[in-house]
């Protein structure tokens, strides 16, 4: 379906000429109104408000930016007369997605609506079920959120299927560093809305970060997180899981057992328990899984994977899985500079080395999780492990 316009013109020569450019866009013209008579509300059904701008007009600033306050309204688009910095800035302040000056170039525009469409393909509905993933760390600091950036990546890639990161670090979530975006909108929003869920509203919550793929990021402020308890995490994945089409969410639950992560718990298919290739992370691993296993969470899948694998080191799989009482289902290579380097340019390491090591071994994870897609063969550590789990397991 074509994108939905709506016009607010100053002039009827400007209206004429903003048609023009939403229709050369393959875009759908519903309605148009003079900038004389805004309605209080932007229509229902509209995906954007493309509007002439008018300077030295502060009605017109305080609509502009009551409209882009409400994630239910449609994005918002404006046409300057002439753009400057200054003009710039107050686009931005005032909330608006998108900024043309005459002449519109026609590819220009036609990027833009191909932008927002990313932003909306997450109406579109998975026809397989959504499966809730998390992952949690056994210590701080393990590389749970570089797995789980990685794999969102690795997930979403070839269509396999759209993907929701909900970041569960609520203190200290920074999964928007990884993906290198600045969401608008973050986890608060939708608790302050918790009442009122819809798709619409979600989907403009939703920070996209890539093809496929979104993130409902962490709250902002510390003490943002404090309000969010058991019961608002629980509306929150319930609705996400049965409403919104996606064919996985992964959760990042940090490296704390409290009561959210326990929650994300009994609403998810799987659990990976991310360690370390140390004592302290094994004998961390070991007291969850302890743990775990009192609370017997029904239909939960635990699986342990060790981040940071080094094959010279002296603990082996073996030393490991004897610890554990239970087997390993693989590691991930170790490589600090490649690693910190990707996490610091905000750049995933799956996507700019797919052929490094680290890569190779996040594809089996992710072959692991989506078994109709057959994982590439590599050289990554944790290949030779899977073979092993998979011959174990034939009968
Ligand atoms: N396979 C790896 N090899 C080497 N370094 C890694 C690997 N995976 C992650 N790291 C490094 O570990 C650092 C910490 O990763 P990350 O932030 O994902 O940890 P975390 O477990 O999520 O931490 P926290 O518990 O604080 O949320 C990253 O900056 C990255 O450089
Ligand atoms: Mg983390």
């Amino acid at each position: 379906m074509s994108t939905q316009f709506s016009i607010y013109y100053n002039s009827l020569e400007n209206q004429k000429y903003l048609r023009q450019i939403i229709e050369s866009g393959a875009g759908k013209l519903v309605e148009s109104h003079d900038l004389a008579h805004l309605p209080a509300q932007a229509v229902n059904g509209i995906d954007v408000v493309f509007l002439e701008y008018q300077e030295s007009n502060p009605e017109l600033d305080h609509w502009i930016e009551k409209i882009a306050a409400n994630p239910r309204s449609p994005a918002i688009f404006l046409y300057f007369k002439e753009i400057s910095t200054n003009n710039l800035w107050k686009a931005l302040r005032l909330g608006a997605k998108e900024c043309f000056t005459f002449p519109i170039q026609e590819e220009d525009f036609r990027q833009a609506v191909k932008r927002l469409v990313a932003r909306t393909e997450v109406r579109k509905i998975s026809a397989k079920p959504t499966q809730v993933i998390s992952f949690l760390g056994c210590k701080g600091g393990v590389g749970t959120s570089f797995l789980v950036a990685n794999l969102a990546s690795l997930l979403a890639q070839e269509h396999r299927g759209k993907v929701l990161v909900v970041d569960l670090d609520l203190g200290f979530g920074q999964l928007n560093y990884f993906f290198d975006v600045h969401p608008e909108h973050t986890l608060i929003e939708v608790i302050e809305n918790i009442e009122k869920l819809d798709i619409i509203y979600l989907q403009n919550i939703f920070c996209p970060i890539g093809d496929n793929r979104y993130l409902l990021p962490a709250p902002a402020r510390l003490e943002e997180a404090e309000i969010i308890n058991a019961g608002h995490v629980e509306k929150i994945i319930t609705y996400l899981k049965n409403n919104l089409g996606f064919r996985w969410i992964l959760i990042d639950c940090c490296h704390q057992l409290d009561e959210i992560t326990m929650k994300a718990l009994e609403l998810s298919e799987s659990l990976v328990l991310v360690t370390a290739q140390s004592i302290p992370g094994l004998s961390n691993a070991k007291k969850m899984l302890d743990t775990l296993g009192l609370l017997k969470l029904k239909g939960l899948e635990v699986e342990v994977w060790v981040n940071c694998w080094d094959r010279q080191h002296e603990l082996t799989v073996s030393d490991a899985e004897n610890f554990l009482g239970k087997t390993i289902a693989g590691t991930i290579t170790c490589d600090h500079q490649q690693a910190s380097f990707s996490v610091n340019e905000g750049k995933l390491l799956v996507e700019t080395s797919p052929r490094h090591p680290i890569s190779a071994d996040l594809k089996l994870m992710a072959g692991k999780i989506s078994p109709e897609d057959t994982p590439e063969k590599t050289n990554g550590s944790g290949w030779k492990w899977l073979q092993r789990l998979w011959s174990k397991k034939k009968p």
